[in-house]
């Protein structure tokens, strides 16, 4: 990768989530011993001296950019499949409501992002199969990046996971499990693989690089504000690992002073189909209880009943002032038709559901029209069953 001041990467430790406790990179860790997710630490007092604004602003436009902020050495050949910078897409006239569409990416989904960087760390500790439970996208975008790594890609998901999206996992040569029940069933089937046969668990926060992929998505963001942010962010949360990640990126920014003060309100959007993050938010808990159930949303992402990273997604909630919402199916897919329809956008209906909960917010006064404000399309329109042609 090209560098500045620096022949080695900023990472310090891994350290636990919950306790604090670290653990060394360079070795493989999944959980900390507490069972919770590791994060990432970097030396951010070095990398403020090796690194500026201008330096990163000048380089080719991709995630990879950002490498500094990444787990990996300067001499880590990435694998790649061409991350792009995605576009700031104008919803409204006065283009201060934006839609990031992150539909443009390898496998037409943000779980590129997190793929990319943690089947490069794989890559990098000498693993060569893997095993994801997945809701979809994550098991798209493992088998692709997994496929140009030349890694074995085990995906686990629900056998009502949308059609085009298993194709694409079969198409980019994954095994498919298909489990008869939701993502934390999934999780368990692989989880008992990943025990048997010594694979690597590439589980939502299960191991730390996926985050540091997603967190590309606030790096950007900050780029294209022009070393700023939006006042208010709005993500469909199902793991939570773009949401986390993204808070993660804007407090390293701001740790190295490349930003201000004021940080976004972030908010996390669900279905009330599955709004776990919403009854534990409005509780006031600080972690998720118990798994929402039944589940009954078509909704893929947000299909979560209790997401792992819980304790982190209400953290952010708490520091950035934000809420959590939840909208019904019935209104997250007629927005999409609706902005099909009318604006030509393609969204999923994660993003949709976003663009419903803006709308409700607007409505309900929680937000005012004059905010700037940044809507997450995490995949592409394609990728969801459209509804019926009609003729005529
Ligand atoms: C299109 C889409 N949006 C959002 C999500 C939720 O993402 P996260 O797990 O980062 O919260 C998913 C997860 O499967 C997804 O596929």
């Amino acid at each position: 990768m090209k560098n500045s001041k620096s022949n080695k990467s900023f990472v310090r430790a891994l350290k636990c989530s919950v306790t604090g406790q670290t653990f060394d990179h360079d070795r493989y860790h999944g959980l900390s011993q507490c069972g919770a997710p590791l994060l990432v630490d970097y030396d951010l007092g070095a990398l403020r001296q090796a690194l500026d604004r201008d330096e990163v602003a000048s380089r080719p436009p991709d995630i990879w950019m950002w490498w500094e902020f990444l787990p990996m050495e300067p001499e880590t050949i990435p694998v790649s499949l061409g991350e792009a910078v995605t576009p700031l897409i104008p919803l409204d006239t006065a283009g201060q409501v934006l839609i990031k569409d992150e539909g443009r990416l390898p496998t037409g989904s943000f779980k590129a992002r997190g793929m990319a960087m943690a089947i490069t760390m794989a890559r990098h500790f000498g693993k060569s199969v893997l095993a994801v439970p997945t809701a979809g996208n994550a098991g798209a975008a493992a088998a692709a990046y997994g496929a140009s790594a030349g890694m074995d890609v085990h995906v686990f998901t629900p056998i009502d996971t949308p059609d085009v999206t298993v194709r694409e996992i079969s198409f980019h040569g994954a095994k498919i499990t298909h489990v008869d029940g939701l993502i934390d069933l999934c999780g368990k089937q692989a989880r008992a693989a990943v025990a048997k046969f010594g694979w690597l668990d590439m589980s939502t926060l299960a191991e730390p690089y996926r985050l540091e992929g997603k967190k590309t998505m606030g790096l950007e963001l900050a780029l294209q504000f022009g070393w700023s942010l939006p006042d208010v962010i709005y993500y469909p949360t199902g793991g939570g690992t773009g949401f986390i990640g993204m808070w993660k990126a804007f407090r390293e920014l701001q740790a190295l002073g490349w930003i201000g003060k004021k940080l976004p309100r972030m908010v996390s959007v669900q279905t009330t189909g599955c709004n776990p993050i919403q009854v534990a938010f409005e509780a006031g808990h600080e972690d998720i209880q118990t798994a929402f159930s039944p589940v009954d949303t078509v909704v893929p992402g947000v299909r979560v009943p209790k997401p792992l990273g819980g304790r982190l997604i209400l953290q952010v909630l708490r520091e950035s002032g934000g809420h959590a919402c939840a909208v019904t199916d019935h209104s997250a897919l007629s927005r999409r038709d609706e902005i099909a329809a009318n604006q030509g956008i393609s969204l999923c209906p994660e993003g949709s559901a976003c663009v419903a909960t803006y709308y409700e917010d607007i409505t309900a006064g929680r937000i005012s029209p004059s905010q700037t404000v940044v809507i997450f399309n995490t995949a592409s329109g394609l990728k969801w069953p459209m509804p019926d042609v009609k003729i005529g």
